[in-house]
């Protein structure tokens, strides 16, 4: 079944959890989309994840439409939510709608998301004229790290509750139909889930949000050596991988590989006619 905004709508009016991962390519979308997630976040976390920057800043609007190009023909019936990148909504209501358009246009997305609360709430709206779906994304959002000094937990006083709650608020008569909830104590999160319409998805924001969402490179453990407080590995494929690697490598040097089943054949009497 084709899930689309409204799926999000009933799920959360049933109590029922949405689940959402990261994908960046064909295959590992293809995958995601089988296990039955019912969404895909092109997140633009592909900075970091497969393009090797330390953060999300560098990631370009051309970044953004190549990846969702990949996931959107992969997925078959999970909504495919696209980034939008830094400084790619920031400059002009006209240019944001623009570039929103082109994730869908151009991508295949269905829906795009983007950071930060009510001082992006016109954008949001004006995005949401034009037909386009918004998911939107409070508490620690990465495109900020320079403004917020560093990947630190928000929401830990009451005033910054009430400045997330209040961004909450202003995301739902925006019009978006779902938001991000990322970094943010466990408490803040069902606060945030039981005061607004739309579905939140949290990321390090406890089990009472209406969904979840991780970077699928996290959950399956393919980075050993980082494991965020907020993550599970529900698998240790980095491990896997490298032992793969390691074994190919071993086959080949010692002549193992390709064995006969993996060799095409020719008769001998075509080999002899040569000479
Ligand atoms: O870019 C991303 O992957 C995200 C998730 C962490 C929610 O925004």
């Amino acid at each position: 079944m084709k899930i689309t905004t409204d799926y999000f709508r009933k799920a959360k009016e049933k109590g029922e959890k949405i689940t959402m991962l990261t994908a960046y390519d064909y295959t590992t979308a293809s995958l995601i989309d089988e296990a039955g997630i019912e969404s895909i976040l092109v997140g633009d976390s592909l900075g970091n994840t497969i393009l090797g920057y330390d953060s999300t800043i560098p990631v370009t609007m051309e970044d953004m439409i190549h990846h969702t190009k990949a996931v959107t023909r992969g997925a078959k019936n999970a909504l495919v939510i696209a980034d939008m990148p830094f400084m790619s909504y920031h400059v002009s209501v006209e240019q944001s709608c623009i570039n929103a358009g082109r994730l869908i246009k151009e991508g295949g997305a269905a829906a795009v998301k983007l950071e930060g609360g009510k001082e992006f709430a016109e954008t949001i709206k004006a995005i949401v004229r034009c037909q386009i779906p918004v998911c939107g994304h409070i508490g620690l959002t990465p495109q900020s790290i320079n403004a917020f000094g560093g990947f630190k937990v928000q929401g830990k006083t009451a005033e910054a509750v009430k400045k997330l709650l209040e961004d909450a608020k202003a995301l739902e008569e925006a019009g978006v139909f779902a938001a991000v909830v990322e970094g943010v104590p466990a408490k803040v999160g069902k606060m945030i889930s039981e005061s607004v319409s739309y579905p939140v998805i949290g990321i390090g924001a406890g089990k009472d949000c209406d969904g979840q969402v991780l970077v699928y490179q996290d959950m399956l453990g393919m980075y050993p050596d980082f494991k965020p407080k907020f993550v599970k590995h529900f698998a240790l494929v980095g491990d896997v991988m490298k032992k793969a690697f390691k074994d190919y490598s071993d086959e080949v040097k010692n002549g193992t590989f390709p064995a006969e089943e993996h060799t095409y054949k020719i008769k001998d009497e075509e080999i002899e006619k040569l000479y």
